[in-house]
């Protein structure tokens, strides 16, 4: 773990880096706002029959703005216990940006069109689908090529930075202090071993890097284009670069008991419910009795009716065809049924987080005697 760079006694220093934290995430908030405001007043222009979002509720919208505030409050409490450097707070897209939101721009005509016609199957010719499984041959979010290309690898980050309003990558780093503590209470034998399912273009497991340097990473996703964005990603930081795998998360190619901790960010609200069901099972089969998992999703209306209708705005306005089914999905009961242990149920700000144990052989896999609250 990471001893703080915040210092008790330097109050004046430890208020202005808070400060400036701040600052740089309402100023990417700004920038959503005005790219959301923008984009869907043209849209609303172009097509002024097409009725997509209903309006949210103050109620909803003082909700969301708490919500926001205390992610920011929880990044920052958890750079300031050390479990990652303070710099980390203040990694942006901003390469990205100014590389790539032109070409977003650009892109956004296709995507009404798909939005409109509901094409959702709609590929290049150049890309084989074969390999696969059916469920995956869409194109989520109405992106082009789905996950099969450059251009969406390219495009994929700034769209969900965009989405969350710049708050994505605070929202993976809550994996990090459940699995922090609880590599405390239970150090392995090194190597450590973290796996990231379903890792995309590698924003989680860069930010793994910075919460546990010295861990062996993996990261495993069904698309070689945002694999090999993520591999260049990777490869600026330093430390080993992630073992990367092309490969399904349903069937995992990996041994038994393998990893010390695995990390799942927003796929299973992609996933079918039987596969749901079957990941789960394969990270449990892939878990070290004794390791920790840790899933990172979107909010449920199982236990936030009041916040339906955003959910029904976003399954409108994206193509997400198992989010709503996702929404009303226990979990819970899925990872016991996988032998896992629910040690803890949290949420920040979008964000709904499992943070399971696999029990260790012949112990007590009661949750009162596995770990401590977090
Ligand atoms: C919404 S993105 C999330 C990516 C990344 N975890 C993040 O935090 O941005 C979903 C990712 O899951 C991958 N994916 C979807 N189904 C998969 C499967 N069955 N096995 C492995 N990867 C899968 C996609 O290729 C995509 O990269």
């Amino acid at each position: 773990m990471h001893v703080a760079p915040f210092a008790s006694d330097l109050p004046l220093i430890n208020e202005a880096l808070r400060s400036s934290y701040q600052a740089v995430q309402w100023g990417k908030n700004i920038l959503a706002i005005a790219h959301k405001t923008l984009s869907a007043r043209l849209f609303n222009s172009l097509f002024p029959t097409e009725e997509r979002t209903q309006p949210l509720s103050p109620e909803l919208q003082t909700w969301l703005k708490e919500r926001y505030e205390a992610l920011l409050n929880s990044d920052w409490q958890d750079a300031a216990a050390g479990f990652y450097p303070a710099s980390l707070l203040f990694d942006g897209l901003w390469q990205e940006f100014w590389q790539f939101y032109p070409v977003l721009w650009l892109d956004l005509p296709q995507m009404w069109q798909r939005a409109r016609s509901r094409r959702f199957q709609d590929f290049a010719d150049t890309i084989s689908l074969d390999a696969y499984p059916q469920y995956y041959r869409q194109n989520f979010h109405y992106q082009t090529d789905g996950y099969l290309s450059e251009t969406s690898a390219n495009l994929y980050d700034l769209q969900v930075e965009i989405l969350f309003g710049g708050t994505a990558d605070a929202m993976r780093r809550r994996v990090i202090a459940p699995i922090a503590r609880h590599l405390q209470i239970l150090p392995p034998t090194p190597p450590v071993r973290v796996l990231d399912v379903a890792c995309g273009t590698g924003r989680t497991l860069k930010q793994l890097r910075y919460g546990f340097p010295e861990a062996a990473l993996f990261g495993i996703d069904l698309s070689p284009t945002y694999l090999r964005k993520a591999n260049s990603l990777l490869a600026e930081q330093v430390g080993d670069l992630p073992q990367l795998i092309q490969g399904s998360a349903e069937a995992l190619p990996y041994i038994d008991n393998y990893f010390n901790a695995i990390t799942c960010v927003f796929l299973f609200h992609e996933l079918p419910a039987p596969v749901r069901q079957q990941v789960i099972d394969e990270c449990a089969r892939v878990l070290q009795p004794g390791g920790i998992f840790v899933i990172c999703d979107s909010i449920q209306a199982i236990d936030s009716p009041a916040q339906r209708p955003m959910m029904e705005n976003f399954a409108n306005l994206f193509h997400e065809p198992f989010y709503r089914n996702y929404i009303e999905d226990d979990l819970n009961h899925r990872l016991e049924k996988a032998g896992l242990v629910v040690q803890e149920v949290q949420h920040h700000f979008m964000s709904k987080y499992w943070i399971a144990v696999k029990p260790q052989e012949g112990g007590d896999s009661s949750p009162a005697a596995a770990i401590p609250p977090l």
